[in-house]
């Protein structure tokens, strides 16, 4: 395993304390956006984060953010959350005569 698997194609909006936490770099974890130790076996290690300021973080899911281990907006980039995007946009289109 030589990429990180996505975990998610949006962000993990999370309410946070202060505290240190332990980021999911892989994208194995069942407990994203945190390590549960699926690493192991990997070249992956999780990520420390230390959090001082009590508020909402986004994480990142994708595991392709520039901002690890916070979300950039980069999984709008991904082929997969494009094509949510697109089946979303079809299933909520206005049903017309000519579009059955
Ligand atoms: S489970 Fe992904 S880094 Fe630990």
């Amino acid at each position: 395993m030589t990429e990180p698997h996505q975990a998610g194609f949006k962000s993990i909006p999370i309410e946070m304390q202060p505290g240190t936490y332990q980021w999911c770099a892989c994208g194995l974890s069942k407990n994203q956006p945190f390590c549960d130790d699926s690493h192991i076996g990997t070249s992956f290690e999780p990520v420390e984060v230390v959090i001082t300021e009590a508020r909402k973080y986004s994480w990142c899911a994708c595991k392709g953010s520039s901002k690890k281990p916070f979300c950039d907006g980069s999984h709008k980039q991904l082929p997969e959350f494009v094509a949510y995007m697109e089946m979303i946009a079809v299933q909520a289109a206005p049903i017309q005569a000519g579009n059955i």
